[in-house]
């Protein structure tokens, strides 16, 4: 596993980041949603593993999941669970903060 930095401090999170609100990032070749929720950042991957959708057109929903666009599919943004098990789970990635930034840990058969 490989710690990559996303963003240098707390200010750059929010000057780029709103609450609830997904954003996309590439980091090293592959499409990655962060979303910020409750002042928690969350990754995952951003392609639908229904049928391929970009997440990161979606919106969050009250219970803190992002909802597909395409077909309406609800994922935890926190362990990445389709809410009715209709398809494989949505990979999740550790985020940590330190005084050095904000990282995200991918792995190898990530990228
Ligand atoms: S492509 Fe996402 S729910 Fe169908």
């Amino acid at each position: 596993m490989e710690w990559i930095k996303i963003f240098e401090s707390n200010d750059e999170i929010q000057t780029k980041l709103n609450q609830n609100t997904p954003f996309r990032m590439i980091i090293q070749g592959k499409s990655i949603c962060i979303v910020m929720r409750q002042s928690v950042l969350y990754a995952f991957e951003n392609k639908c593993p229904h049928n391929g959708e970009t997440l990161s057109k979606g919106s969050i929903n009250y219970l803190g999941e992002i909802v597909c666009p395409w077909h309406g599919y609800r994922f935890n943004v926190k362990t990445g669970r389709e809410c009715a098990e209709r398809c494989r789970d949505l990979e999740t990635f550790p985020v940590k903060e330190t005084e050095e930034g904000v990282f995200i840990a991918v792995t190898s058969h990530t990228l």
